[in-house]
């Protein structure tokens, strides 16, 4: 088949291309970037240079495709111009024009888990507006939505953290300095090393790998299939705890802890770090949403089987990240 890949070398994007370039697909891969060309070709895929936000160029990339796989790249939360849910508006706007000007009628979407409701998840509350404006394609277009849960690599922020630094360096690409969380006294208990959010400790949090979530996409785009469709991917369902002391474990500190500060202290270290307060408060209602399990509400109803790479799994790509 041949199938075009959005999202370049990305998490998802880069183990999905091996996998259906493996399977004997065309790939097409669509990246911003000149540079990845290289990249691209040397995994068997065909590079096409260009942006999302240039609908012609994308339509004329799925034109002659089987299917397509969409997705939207994460924002600049750092950009106090960013009005995310315009930014996501107008790249769906742009899929839907593409998909109906190429004739493609294969797609599969990257949603998120929480798209079930439009408002209440913050920083994801765009996946929701999403579905629905590719849902009002003509119905001989046929579209699964994937709702991952909570990536796995989510966790490379904390590294810093983890290493006990007393700050958390690459949290969103910008440093967090301790006293920002108002956290002080208990950090200098303990310079071993923790991990802190606004969610955390005895919190269960459904994880997945995006190597699992590449996977289902592959089976998606290669089954014929028609109408409307919603899957929910996970790989493990962990404590935050349990989560720390795997990765811990993994890193020789198994006694590290999750911790969890309150929304308040969230909000005040991101806004330190240099966000805009909207940005900053709509990532701690995403935090808090984990925190309450509302993110997960739906997902619980429509449990899937739980894919194969598990956090044991991650805590080793983990741990050469740690300590390289
Ligand atoms: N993190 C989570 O827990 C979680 C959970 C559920 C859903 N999600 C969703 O997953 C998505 C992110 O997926 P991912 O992690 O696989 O993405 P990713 O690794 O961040 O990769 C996205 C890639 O898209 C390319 N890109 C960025 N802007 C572009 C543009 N204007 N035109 C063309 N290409 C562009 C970039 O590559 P180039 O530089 O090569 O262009 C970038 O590396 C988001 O929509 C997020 O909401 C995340």
């Amino acid at each position: 088949m041949k199938i075009v890949v959005t999202g370049s070398l990305g998490n998802i994007s880069k183990p999905l291309t091996k996998e259906l370039v493996q399977k004997g697909h065309a790939v097409t891969v669509i990246s911003s970037k000149a540079e990845k060309r290289k990249e691209i070709e040397a995994l068997g895929a065909t590079a096409a240079i260009g942006s999302l936000e240039d609908a012609d160029f994308l339509s004329a990339t799925f034109t002659g495709s089987d299917a397509v796989y969409c997705m939207l790249p994460p924002f600049d939360f750092f950009n106090p111009k960013l009005d995310f849910m315009a930014e996501a508006r107008k790249l769906a706007n742009n899929y839907a024009k593409a998909i109906q000007s190429s004739g493609v009628k294969q797609v599969v979407h990257l949603s998120s888990v929480g798209a079930h409701v439009e408002k209440g998840n913050g920083a994801i509350d765009f996946h929701f507006m999403v579905e629905h404006i590719l849902r009002e394609l003509p119905s001989d277009v046929a579209i699964t939505h994937i709702r991952p849960v909570a990536f796995q690599n989510n966790l490379y922020a904390f590294t810093d953290f983890v290493k006990g630094k007393g700050f958390l360096e690459g949290f969103i690409g910008k440093i967090l300095t301790l006293q920002h969380y108002g956290l002080i006294s208990l950090i200098k208990g303990n310079k071993k090393g923790i991990i802190l959010s606004n969610y955390g400790a005895k919190d269960i949090i459904p994880w997945v790998s995006p190597k699992d979530i590449a996977s289902a996409i592959t089976e998606e785009l290669v089954t014929p299939f028609v109408g409307r469709k919603v899957r929910y991917i996970a790989s493990e369902e962990l404590t935050c705890n349990e989560v720390a002391g795997i990765l811990g474990t993994a890193v020789e500190k198994p006694y590290l802890k999750w911790v969890m500060t309150t929304d308040k202290q969230m909000l005040s270290a991101l806004k330190g770090m240099g966000l805009p307060l909207n940005l900053a408060q709509s990532l701690v209602d995403m935090n808090a949403s984990m925190h309450t399990a509302k993110l997960f509400e739906d997902y619980y109803k429509n449990k899937p089987t739980l894919g194969k790479v598990k956090m044991k799994d991650f805590a080793k790509e983990f741990a050469t990240a740690y300590n390289q």
